[in-house]
């Protein structure tokens, strides 16, 4: 069997289209959503991932508030910012590119944003209310992992998810998500990691493979059921002498082999990548609505 790519670049413009008209509506109530957005540090990674997301935010009419701040900037500076933005009433959505650099306490300026402008869905608050099931932000990368299995007809309930890899970012999220009692997930979830003893005894046992170690090659064809459904989160860099920039994005599966095996896969790049932003320009927008008394 040769697997259904999963177009992550398409599901993702369909959305954006759906939320271009939102914000369109909008504006015509005088309301324009605004994101802060706070990169500190000249990681390159972490430089392009916010430069995409600040031109998907104007290209759907979402102002933007950028921050690039220098790698030596003291937590107390970050905390003013993110201080003022929550008071801003311009900005309905606060994203600190992560990681941070080592001298600054990630979980005291994930406290410091204001829930209801934590549209990475990263707050202590917002994560406790994603676990009991109450509507909150949901984080972007496993909201998007979701919507995409969702939109491409993949049945999740009953399902059993293997997740590979136990990041605050995807790992755990995705699992809570798929395990909540509602639709669109439903799913029996086994969350592998490091520690994990035969990581293959787990992943060959799934219908669905999240993969999000961070690690090139972590899923391979043998560890995968024939039939499988295999997301891929994994961003990875590896050297490449034959491309100008010298190197070139893959996943954390390994896609050649294991799409003769599954039924559905995501590729890497133009699968979950594009979702990602996706979903932070929905939080955004829904941001906007709710405080403006908009359902
Ligand atoms: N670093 C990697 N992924 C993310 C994300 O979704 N949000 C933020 N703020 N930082 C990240």
């Amino acid at each position: 069997m040769s697997a259904k790519i999963i177009d992550g670049k398409k599901i993702a413009a369909d959305i954006r289209e759906e939320l271009k008209a939102e914000v369109a509506a909008l504006k015509e109530q005088n309301i324009i959503p605004g994101l802060g957005v706070i990169l500190v540090g000249e990681d390159p990674a972490s430089q392009s991932y916010v430069s995409a997301k600040e031109k998907a935010c104007k290209n759907i009419g979402i102002f933007s508030d950028d921050n690039r701040l220098s790698a030596d900037t003291s937590e107390e500076e970050l905390l003013k910012l993110v201080d003022q933005m929550n008071k801003d009433p311009k900005i309905n959505g606060i994203l600190v590119q992560l990681p941070l650099p080592k001298h600054i306490n990630e979980a005291a300026i994930l406290l410091a944003i204001d829930p209801d402008k934590d549209v990475d869905g990263f707050h202590p608050m917002n994560v406790g209310k994603m676990m009991v099931g109450e509507e909150t932000f949901l984080p972007c990368t496993p909201h998007g992992v979701v919507q995409m299995l969702q939109r491409s007809g993949v049945e999740t309930s009953g399902a059993h998810v293997v997740v590979v890899g136990r990041s605050n970012i995807v790992g755990k999220p995705v699992a809570n998500m798929l395990l909540q009692k509602k639709d669109g997930a439903n799913a029996t979830v086994t969350l592998c990691h490091t520690r994990t003893k035969d990581l293959s005894y787990h992943t060959r046992q799934a219908d669905i493979i999240i993969a999000a170690s961070g690690w090139p090659n972590t899923v391979t064809a043998e560890m995968v059921k024939d039939g499988a459904v295999v997301i891929d989160v994994g961003v990875n860099r590896v050297e490449d002498a034959s491309r100008e920039r010298g190197y070139r994005l893959v996943g954390d599966v390994d896609f050649d082999a294991v799409k003769e095996k599954a039924s559905f896969i995501t590729p890497v790049p133009g699968g979950v990548g594009p979702m990602t932003i996706t979903m932070l320009l929905f939080n955004t927008v829904n941001s906007a609505k709710r405080a403006n008394g908009i359902n």
